[in-house]
C-alpha cells in the first residue's frame, strides 16, 4: 500500500534521537507539504511533562520555517508521558492515537511507531506497542534505529524477539546513511553511466577506500561508546551499506525486494575479516583536546577502538582480489566520508611513473564527484599534469536541495517503501564478517594503537594502506580544494 500515514508516534520523544533528528525531519516534511494535511504527531517518553514543555525540548531544532509554520507544525504535536513496560500507560497512548484518528475523520488507522529509544527498551516497548496499540484494520508500522545487538548472536536474538511481533513488511530498520543523498546516488549513477559502470571491476581498480571521518571525540558518551566501539558504530553497518551499494550486481528493477537481494548476494561474497587484515587504534589527549580515557565514564583499561582500517575481500568474479579497505575513526583531523576508487597503473612504455586515475565519490560535507586523471600540460613540451575532472553539488546543482537522511527516510517509512531499509538478513551477513573480529578485540587479542587528538589517525596507517596497493604518488597536486 503506497498511501501515507497519519499519525506518526515518535517514542522516546524526550531523547537526543527525536530532538536532533526525527521531529526535525518531520517538521521539514510538513512544511514541505509531505506529510499528510491531517496528520498529528504524538510524542511519548517516560518524563513527565505537558505539550508545552515538550515542544520546549525541540523547537529550537525545527530550521528555515517560514512565518508562522513553526507555530503550525506545533499544534499538531502532543506529548503523552507513559513508562515503556506496562499495558495501561501504552493503552493511555492507544486513547491519544484513538482520539487523533476521531479528530481527522480517519477511516482507517494509519499509525507509524517510530523508536527513538535506547536498545534495552526496544522489545518491550515493540511488545507494548503490538499488544496495546496495533489497530487490527488498518496499518501499523515500526521504525527502529541501530544498535541491533552487539554480535551475529545477539542480533539474531533481538531480531527473533520483534518478528515475533511485527512482520516484515511493517517493519523498518533505519540505517541512515542510506537516507544520505550521495549514497542513494551510488546505484543510479553506477547503472545510468556505462563509463562509470564498465570501471567497477578487478580488471581496472586496484584498491578500494571508503572512509569515515570525525574531527571530535566521544565527547561525554564515553561510557556508552565503549560497550560498543567504532567498528560497531561505523563499519558494520554505514560503512557496509555503502559497500554493499558500490559492489552489488544489477537488480533486475529499482524495486526494494529486487535490490536488497542483489545487496544481501554481494555480501555473501565477503569471508569473516581475518586478523592480519585489521588495524585499530584509540586516540589519546593531544593539542588541548582530552584522551578517550580521560572520560570518566571509560574503564580506565578499554581496548575499545575510536578508530579502525579493515581491509575487506568481495569474493565475486567482478571484485576477486581487490581490497576494500574501510576506515572510521573519531577524533581526526577532519570530518568527512568519501569513496575512493583508486584504479590500477597504466601500462609502463610510453609513461614513467604517472600518478593512478582516481574517482572519488564524497558523501559528506559537500557532496562532490570528482576524478583524478593525468593531461596534457599545455605549452610546447610534451607532458602530463594531474588534473581534476570535478563535479561539485554546490556550484552544479544550484536548483536543487539535498534533504537530511532522516528526512528521506521518514518519508519512504510513511510511503512503505522499503529499499532504503535493512533487510534482516542483510544484518545477519553484515554481522556474521565482523563477529570473529569484534570477539577477538573484546578479548584483547588485537591491540589498540594509541593516536593523537586530531591527527590523522595511528602512525602505522600509511604502511597499513600501502599494503593494500594504495598508492600515495601525486597525491599533493591532487588534494581536493578545501571549501570554507
Ligand atoms: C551514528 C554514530 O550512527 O552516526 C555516531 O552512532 C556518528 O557515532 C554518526 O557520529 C555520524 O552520522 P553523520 O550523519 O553525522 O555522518
Amino acid at each position: 500500500n503506497g498511501s501515507l500515514l497519519a499519525t506518526p508516534a515518535v517514542l522516546g520523544a524526550s531523547g537526543d534521537l527525536a530532538k536532533k533528528k526525527t521531529l526535525p525531519a518531520l517538521f521539514s516534511l510538513f512544511r514541505l507539504s509531505l506529510l499528510p494535511k491531517n496528520s498529528r504527531i504524538i510524542g511519548y517518553a517516560r518524563t513527565k511533562m505537558d505539550d508545552k514543555e515538550f515542544h520546549g525540548k525541540f523547537a529550537d531544532n525545527l530550521k528555515d520555517g517560514k512565518d508562522g509554520e513553526k507555530e503550525e507544525f506545533l499544534k499538531i504535536c502532543n506529548y503523552v508521558p507513559g513508562a515503556y513496560d506496562q499495558d495501561d500507560a501504552f493503552q493511555n497512548l492507544n486513547k491519544e492515537i484513538e482520539k487523533k484518528e476521531k479528530e481527522i475523520g480517519s477511516k482507517e488507522p494509519q499509525r507509524l511507531f517510530y523508536m527513538a529509544l535506547p536498545p534495552n527498551v526496544f522489545t518491550v516497548v515493540a511488545a507494548g506497542l503490538k499488544k496495546n496499540c496495533y489497530a487490527e484494520k488498518g496499518h501499523n508500522r515500526i521504525v527502529i534505529e541501530k544498535p541491533f545487538g552487539k554480535d551475529l548472536e545477539s542480533c539474531q536474538e533481538m531480531m527473533g524477539e520483534l518478528k515475533k511481533l511485527w512482520k516484515e513488511e511493517e517493519t523498518f530498520r533505519i540505517d541512515h546513511y542510506l537516507g544520505k543523498e550521495m549514497v542513494k546516488n551510488i546505484l543510479l549513477m553506477r547503472f545510468a553511466n556505462p563509463f562509470v559502470e564498465a570501471g567497477l571491476n578487478n580488471q581496472l581498480v586496484d584498491n578500494v577506500q571508503i572512509t569515515f571521518k570525525e574531527p571530535f571525540g566521544t565527547e561525554g558518551r564515553g561510557g556508552y561508546f565503549d560497550e560498543f566501539g567504532i567498528i560497531r558504530d561505523i563499519q558494520q553497518n554505514h560503512l557496509t551499506q555503502v559497500l554493499s551499494l558500490l559492489t552489488m550486481e544489477r537488480p533486475a528493477t529499482f524495486s526494494a525486494e529486487n535490490i536488497r537481494d542483489e545487496k544481501v548476494k554481494v555480501l555473501k561474497n565477503v569471508p569473516a575479516i581475518k586478523e592480519e587484515d585489521v588495524l585499530i587504534g584509540q586516540y589519546s589527549a593531544a593539542n588541548g583536546k582530552p584522551g578517550y580515557k580521560d572520560d570518566d565514564t571509560v574503564p580506565k583499561d578499554s581496548n575499545c577502538p575510536t578508530f579502525a582500517a579493515l581491509a575487506l575481500w568481495v569474493n565475486t568474479p567482478r571484485w576477486q582480489g581487490v581490497p576494500f579497505i574501510l576506515k572510521a575513526g573519531k577524533a581526526l583531523d577532519e570530518g568527512k566520508v568519501e569513496i575512493r576508487i583508486q584504479y590500477r597503473d597504466q601500462g609502463k612504455g610510453l609513461f614513467e611513473e604517472i600518478p593512478r586515475n582516481e574517482l572519488v565519490l564524497r558523501i559528506q560535507p559537500e557532496e562532490s564527484i570528482y576524478a583524478k586523471i593525468s593531461n596534457k600540460k599545455p605549452g610546447l613540451e610534451s607532458s602530463l599534469v594531474p588534473v581534476e575532472l570535478d563535479f561539485k553539488y554546490n556550484a552544479r546543482m544550484t536548483d536543487y536541495r539535498s534533504p537530511e537522511a532522516y528526512e528521506t527516510l521518514i518519508l519512504d517509512a510513511l510511503k512503505g517503501e522499503h529499499s532504503s531499509f535493512v533487510r534482516e538478513d542483510e544484518l545477519n551477513e553484515s554481522w556474521r564478517v565482523y563477529t570473529p573480529l569484534l570477539h577477538a578485540i573484546d578479548a584483547g587479542k588485537i591491540k589498540n594503537e594509541k593516536y593523537e587528538y586530531g591527527s590523522r589517525g595511528p602512525q602505522s596507517l600509511n604502511h597499513f594502506i600501502g599494503k593494500y596497493g594504495y598508492d600515495r604518488r601525486g597525491m599533493e597536486e591532487y588534494s581536493y580544494p578545501k571549501t570554507s
